[in-house]
């Protein structure tokens, strides 16, 4: 039996790692990138850290318009997934590589997996929600984070092939977050202290915009330090175009994006994390750090039910209000699942097809 994964991303890298793990013993795992993301610090340090097997094959698809992205994705997909005739496809979370690895499995008869199936913001202008919509309405094993994604499917008149399983990146933090503990001295480089300061990654493309920018830059202004901010190359490029860097530079510790186990280090001891992240946003409730989100929805609703998580907009006088408002909830139940999705994920998409 053969599964191919199809990750190109920061988040699809983290994703795939205990899919790797769980599905060594059961098949013959081959792993594909797309390129999306090619830089050190958004690509190689995540199989470095997280003990990814190389790729057995890489599309240079690079950036570019979503057409160009993923079109030269689907050009670069076909032959590699022809060469190797897998039994299922495997595709992770909601990203141009997602859509492409799914819609060239489909166009060649192959099965469909997609991992973090069901989420949705219900918001079209989401390059991401056509991605997650699109995905799940062509795969065959739909592997759903929560109850309510898988709840989401039934309302669009899925049921077939859907499977509560976890949520895989539950698995990353109880198989990396002691490594990065232990491991990570991040804190130390950036003299900061535990629950000492702020966390806040921005790389949404609305929130790139040119009119979102000068309000993220004000609202840096504006918390009062320290406020630490890896700075995804999206935003950092956009930043710069408009020659507001060095002023996002002066109100923040900005450093380049991190690897998994210093991020996961600093939000473990932040005091409040905000991000227009789906995957920080979960992380931050995984970890018991209140979370605001900068955005007009979340997938992620049921920390935002609990009072771990609000949203918020991007503008300087909400997000002073918000931050004046955050309280630790009293409630915290596992939400997604118990480590272990990969595991089930693996079983299901090694088993027999009925
Ligand atoms: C992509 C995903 C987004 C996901 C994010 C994870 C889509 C539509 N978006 O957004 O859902 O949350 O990844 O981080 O698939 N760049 C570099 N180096 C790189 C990669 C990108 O400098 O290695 C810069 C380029 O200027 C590029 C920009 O970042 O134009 C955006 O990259 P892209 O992959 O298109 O989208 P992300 O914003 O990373
Ligand atoms: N992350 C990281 N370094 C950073 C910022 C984020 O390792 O500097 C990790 C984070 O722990 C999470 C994932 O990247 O697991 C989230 O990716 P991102 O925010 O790029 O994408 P999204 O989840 O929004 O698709």
């Amino acid at each position: 039996m053969k599964v191919v994964s199809v990750v190109g991303n920061r988040p699809q890298f983290i994703k795939a790692a205990p899919l790797a793990r769980a599905l060594a013993p059961l098949c013959d795992h081959v792993l594909v990138h797309t390129g999306q993301h090619y830089d050190e610090e958004l690509s190689a340090v995540f199989f470095d850290e997280l003990g990814l097997q190389p790729p057995d094959h890489r599309i240079e698809t690079g950036s570019g318009s979503h057409a160009q992205q993923t079109g030269s994705m689907l050009v670069g997909l076909e032959p590699v997934l022809a060469s190797e005739q897998p039994d299922v496809v495997l595709v992770y979370g909601d990203t141009n590589s997602t859509l492409a690895g799914a819609l060239v499995a489909v166009k060649s008869g192959y099965r469909i997996g997609h991992v973090e199936s069901g989420l949705r913001s219900f918001d079209r202008a989401m390059p991401e929600e056509v991605n997650r919509v699109v995905t799940d309405v062509i795969s065959d094993l739909r592997f759903c984070p929560s109850q309510v994604a898988v709840d989401n499917l039934a309302a669009e008149g899925i049921t077939q092939g859907v499977h509560l399983v976890g949520d895989v990146m539950v698995d990353v933090a109880a198989q990396f977050g002691p490594l990065a503990r232990r491991r990570s001295t991040i804190l130390e480089r950036l003299s900061i202290e535990p629950q000492g300061y702020t966390l806040i990654t921005v790389h949404r493309q609305s929130n790139t915009e040119a009119a979102a920018l000068g309000a993220l830059v004000e609202m840096l202004e504006s918390i009062e330090g320290p406020l630490v901010f890896p700075l995804h190359p999206r935003t950092e490029s956009a930043l710069s175009r408009r020659g507001l860097l060095e002023r996002a530079e002066r109100a923040a510790l900005v450093t380049p994006p991190l690897g998994y186990l210093d991020f996961t280090a600093l939000l473990a001891s932040a005091r409040v994390c905000l991000t227009d992240s789906g995957g920080v946003q979960k992380e931050a409730y995984l970890q018991s750090v209140p979370c605001l989100t900068l955005r007009d929805t979340s997938e992620w609703v049921e920390t935002i039910e609990l009072g771990w998580n609000r949203l918020v907009a991007m503008d300087p006088a909400a997000v002073a209000k918000a931050l004046a408002e955050i309280r630790t909830p009293a409630e915290h139940p596992p939400l997604y699942g118990d480590g272990h999705a990969a595991d089930r994920i693996a079983e299901l998409v090694a088993a027999p097809v009925p």
